[in-house]
């Protein structure tokens, strides 16, 4: 069992010490060791949540060359998969591994205009910067004239050289309505490109979540992003989302903005061998021992899906050393409750768009083809094509065939069919 021995036990020690080591706190089981006066802190075997790195981590290998080999080749990509599949934590890793570009990470989930936008870009262009360089007389520099104020910034902007102004003209761009948010937003951009020429890096940013802004995005929008993707040298691009529509449209037909301009990376279940090879060693270091029907059974359940490979593996461990088949079952259970709220959200919210939503994932929570989901429902779900349409957009429903659906994501699949039988 892997452990880590802290020397004081107080809750709140815990906390400092799980912060120091960068730890999660929920990934920790603590034991009191009576009469020794020391906490130790057991590693659990899986991690919920959060996007995950290190020995939680597996797989991936093929996606990361194909990455890898693109942006070596200078190529823009298009990083899609459905939700919960590993995107963030396959970017994550790709960070870390690639040691020779300036990766920078922009998450677009909640950023609703372009001038926050822009001003999210600019301060991840100059941390990533730092951080990989560890250039510290840029870092100096921007600390000297921030701690100066804003007052002295204005009035020295035009003194300041091109990569330090370019990051204080953005900042200071946010706040005066007279500066155009699309200006603003190609500033932004154009600021890795300045930084890249000037101290003669290469930038990757790369957009996480791209269809939260890029759905409201007009075409024109669009095209004046692939413009400025087309015209910086020193820059490249990774457009990562889980809208299969969004992301396709972005691509994949002649009139697409981005056609034949992007390399797409699709991001899929992980291998089977992958997963279960993965669940047997995480318990085993833990000290857990997994039947090998309980193993099959967590891969059919969670169609190694990592997100709920995580979530079953660490409901399961919660409750014995050993895992067997009733274990596997109760901890699924648990699975679902946890996803009930989540679940119920989805379906309230696509209800506020329309009332056939409903139907239309509980008819394909039973069948697969249009007719009999249709007659399981009582209501002719041919009819319903925008609506159709619009849950593959989300990436909640595949197309399987001529008239087949599928529901892509099994856990919520099987809480359809338990809650609307
Ligand atoms: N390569 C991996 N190995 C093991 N577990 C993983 C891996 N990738 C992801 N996971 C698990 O899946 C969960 C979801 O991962 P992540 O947040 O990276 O997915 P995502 O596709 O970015 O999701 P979203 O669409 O919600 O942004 C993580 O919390 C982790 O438990
Ligand atoms: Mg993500």
């Amino acid at each position: 069992m892997q452990c880590y021995i802290l020397f004081r036990y107080t809750q709140k020690h815990i906390c400092n010490a799980t912060y120091f080591l960068d730890i999660p706190k929920n990934i920790y089981a603590m034991l009191h060791i009576p009469h020794c006066g020391i906490m130790a802190v057991a590693k659990l075997p899986f991690k919920v949540g959060i996007p995950v790195e290190d020995e939680y981590f597996i797989d991936r290998e093929s996606e990361l060359k194909e990455l890898e080999q693109h942006i070596s080749s200078h190529s823009n990509v298009c990083l899609l998969g459905l939700r919960r599949v590993g995107k963030t934590s396959l970017l994550r890793r790709a960070i870390r591994d690639m040691q020779d570009v300036v990766m920078v990470y922009v998450d677009c989930h909640g950023v609703t205009d372009k001038r926050t936008l822009a001003g999210k870009i600019a301060n991840e262009i100059k941390d990533a910067y730092i951080e990989r360089t560890g250039d510290g007389k840029f870092r100096d520099a921007i600390a000297k004239h921030l701690k100066a104020g804003w007052d002295k910034i204005a009035f020295r902007l035009v003194e300041m050289e091109l990569e330090i102004g370019g990051y204080f003209r953005v900042r200071m761009g946010i706040g005066k309505k007279e500066v155009d948010a699309e200006e603003l937003f190609e500033s932004a951009l154009g600021y890795a490109d300045i930084l890249g020429k000037t101290k003669e890096k290469r930038f990757v940013i790369i957009f996480d979540e791209f269809q939260d802004i890029g759905t409201s995005w007009k075409d024109d929008d669009i095209k004046r992003l692939r413009a400025i993707v087309q015209r910086q040298k020193h820059v490249g691009y990774i457009f990562c989302g889980s809208s299969p529509t969004f992301m396709s449209s972005l691509v994949d037909n002649r009139d697409a903005p981005f056609y034949r301009q992007l390399e797409k990376i699709r991001v899929g279940p992980l291998p089977e061998e992958a997963a279960r090879t993965f669940i047997e060693s995480r318990f085993h270091v833990c000290g857990y021992d997994i039947s090998n029907e309980a193993l099959e059974t967590m891969l059919a359940l969670t169609r190694c899906i990592p997100d709920y490979v995580q979530r079953l593996g660490a409901a399961a461990a919660n409750m014995t050393k050993k895992i067997d088949n009733t274990v596997v079952s109760k901890a699924y259970e648990q699975v679902l409750l946890k996803m009930d709220s989540e679940f119920r959200n989805l379906l309230s919210s696509l209800g506020q768009r329309s009332p056939t939503y409903t139907p239309i994932l509980i008819g394909f929570s039973r069948h697969n083809t249009i007719a009999e989901a249709s007659r399981a429902v009582g209501y002719d779900l041919k009819k319903s094509t925008r609506q159709l349409a619009y849950l593959q957009n989300i990436g909640l429903l595949e197309k399987a065939g001529r008239g087949d659906y599928e529901i892509t994501d099994p856990v919520f699949k099987d809480w359809l069919q338990r809650n609307f039988s």
